[in-house]
């Protein structure tokens, strides 16, 4: 366990807090220098927002898999690194030991290697929760490959389109997944895809359901079988600080996924600093992030911040309904968890069960709790609180995003106060400000406004993948000199920060980041539909859900048989996670007078709150907004 950057008190947190405001390189430097490196870096940061660009350790070399999984083997090669929970119950828990899963990783290594992959290169990884999932991207690091996960409930057209995005050589997946009753074809969901993805030279398929699946000659080549044709030692390529780690496609509010990237030595630090201080990890502890590691939340902790801090990381396959609804609180008492970080929607659809699904299992062994993803309500937190942590575990409120890799907003468990709904106080390092209308900064401690951050902190993205001008206007136009958030926030008395959700085109449903208008682009794909609009709206479990309104070529056919076709569309293009809850089919949208849809008039709607609908003196259209009224669901 790293010791020496872990802070014990609220005044500890307060005097790094103002060390790394005053002196940020010196600050981040001592936290560097508790890391395994190659060779030091000889310039701490060297940034100019108005590029961008942002640098980190520069000419610092290292290998983040040396900080994860070498750098353990002295004192524990023999503890869990990461504890493996399967999909069905009666399949037994696996523990693998940084020993184990150290020679795992080098053995598969080897195996990238055999098959022509090297430095720079791009992998895809489109796997569900198990332990080959966090060995092959481990794999990837080690090598200096480049992975980019998939989330496995994406569709094949949209993983064709990051495969190609990034020109992936490589793709690795499993024949089936388990989802719990159900199983779920990756592999044929992956040949769909891969008849449009000319980069894809070779696919590994782990058989993970022991069913076959289709293998193309030349092509696919069975994880079994090629492990056994290497061995388990790798000498980790040496990379440099600034080399790219990862791609991590989020939806952006217009156009395609950004493919965010994200550079070893910056994100390493990062990651494993939050880690250690937001849940004050301690030797010993069983620590639960119930994310995919599909999305950020995995990457940062459940596999590098873990392992670099040496923690036993549990990784669960299933999900929380299968066989019940008692499932987490199952592993919690089995493995006897300490630290649980999971999502305000997961929280409040267990909410919803009977509590003696709770109440059957001993969870004393929960010190800390954490929450991520989206605002939590007020309810959703006590009865976490109350249920899960017995009143007296810590809730830490994570605020941050893929684009920040680390959490940058939140109290650290048990050290500094927390506050419900409120993420609280920003994290060593991070500097936040709100922003009013005008783009000025708000001087006044309490405030709201929109949240942009104004010095760079180690984990940040570097770049959007082949299009840093999107990056720089996505992320550092909206103000100058800072980079913009895409949130609303207010700010109380003591300095606290309660984010109030996003301000753009981007909707959270279940704590999924969904952009708007790759839906529309999708649902104007269907012959029937003339132009649409999607906005989300508060939903008691999702948090949000979404709303369409469509515009028709034949009014005839508003049935449901055309509504589910739509849904279908959507599930095949982008996931069923971006299928709409409410589509409603008008005569027209209200537009401005330079035709831009009026999306804040939709979405008063499609809450419900048409008393308020504010100035519609701008529209083209103002009739058809009582007739969208009348018909709303
Ligand atoms: C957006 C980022 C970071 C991992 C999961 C999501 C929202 C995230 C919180 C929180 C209120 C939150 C923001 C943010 N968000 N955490 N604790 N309180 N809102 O990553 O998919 O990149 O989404 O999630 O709106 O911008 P992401």
């Amino acid at each position: 366990m790293i010791k020496s950057i872990q802070i014990n008190s609220e005044e500890e947190y307060r005097r790094a807090y103002k060390n790394s405001v005053e002196n940020p390189e010196q600050f981040w430097d001592d936290v560097a220098e508790t890391f395994c490196w190659r060779k030091r870096w000889s310039k701490t940061l060297e940034w100019d927002f108005s590029i961008p660009k942002v640098k980190w350790f520069l000419g610092g070399k290292l290998n983040i898999t040396e900080n994860c999984l070498d750098r353990h083997l002295e004192k524990k090669a023999n503890d869990p690194a990461i504890t493996w929970v399967p999909n069905d119950p009666n399949e037994e828990t696996v523990i693998l030991t940084y020993k184990e899963l150290h020679s795992k990783v080098c053995q598969f290594a080897n195996v990238l290697k055999n098959h022509d992959i090297h430095k720079g290169d791009r992998v895809c990884l489109y796997m569900p929760m198990i332990p080959e999932l966090a060995i092959a991207m481990l794999a990837c690091a080690r090598i200096g490959a480049i992975h980019s996960i998939v989330f496995a409930g994406f569709s094949s057209r949209a993983i064709a389109r990051r495969i190609n995005d990034s020109s992936c050589k490589m793709l690795i997946t499993t024949n089936e997944m388990y989802r719990g009753p159900k199983t779920v074809p990756l592999k044929e969901i992956c040949d769909q895809a891969l008849t449009d993805c000319p980069s894809i030279e070779k696919v590994i398929v782990y058989n993970r359901t022991k069913t076959t699946c289709s293998m193309l000659p030349n092509r696919d080549v069975f994880w079994h079988s090629e492990i056994e044709k290497v061995n388990d030692t790798y000498d980790a390529e040496i990379m440099d600080a600034e080399d790219e780690l990862f791609i991590l496609y989020t939806s952006g509010s217009t156009g395609k996924p950004k493919g965010m990237v994200h550079t070893i030595g910056g994100y390493m630090v990062g990651a494993a600093y939050t880690f250690l201080n937001v849940f004050q990890i301690k030797p010993n502890d069983v620590y639960w992030c119930t994310a995919d590691i599909g999305w950020i939340t995995g990457h940062s902790y459940i596999i590098y911040g873990p392992l670099c801090v040496g923690a036993n990381t549990v990784m669960f396959e299933g999900v929380p309904s299968y066989p019940d609804y008692s499932r987490f609180w199952k592993i919690v008492e089995d493995l006897k968890v300490t630290h649980f970080y999971t999502a305000p929607t997961a929280i409040r659809a267990l909410e919803k069960q009977e509590l003696s699904f709770v109440k059957k299992h001993d969870l004393s062994s929960i010190k800390v709790l954490g929450t991520v993803g989206e605002p939590i309500n007020h309810e959703a937190w006590e009865w976490y609180h109350e249920h899960i942590g017995h009143k007296e575990a810590p809730i830490v409120d994570t605020w941050w995003q893929t684009e920040t890799g680390g959490i940058m907003i939140s109290s650290l468990a048990g050290i500094t106060p927390e506050k419900s709904t409120f993420a609280t106080l920003p994290l060593p390092g991070v500097q936040p400000v709100l922003m009013n209308d005008q783009g000025n900064t708000i001087e006044d401690q309490v405030a709201e406004g929109r949240l942009a951050i104004q010095f760079p902190w180690p984990s940040m993205a570097r770049t959007i993948w082949g299009d840093h001008d999107r990056y720089k206007n996505i992320y550092f136009s909206t103000f100058s000199n800072k980079y913009f958030t895409g949130d609303g926030a207010l700010r109380d008395s003591n300095g606290n920060y309660r984010i109030t959700g996003r301000v753009d085109d981007i909707v959270i449903v279940s704590g999924h980041n969904l952009g708007t208008a790759p839906i529309e682009n999708t649902i104007d794909e269907h012959p029937m539909v003339v132009e649409c609009a999607v906005v989300g709206f508060p939903h008691a479990i999702k948090g949000n859900a979404l709303y369409g309104f469509m515009i028709l070529y034949h009014f005839e056919d508003t049935s449901e048989k055309l509504k589910l076709e739509i849904n279908d569309l959507i599930a095949k293009d982008i996931g069923p996670i971006a299928k709409l809850d409410k589509i409603q089919f008008v005569n027209g949208l209200p537009k401005t007078r330079s035709g831009k849809i009026m999306r804040r008039i939709l979405r008063k709607i499609a809450s419900g709150d048409t008393d308020n609908l504010g100035d519609t003196s701008t529209l083209l259209n103002p009739e058809v907004v009582e007739e969208i009224i009348a018909g709303s669901l």
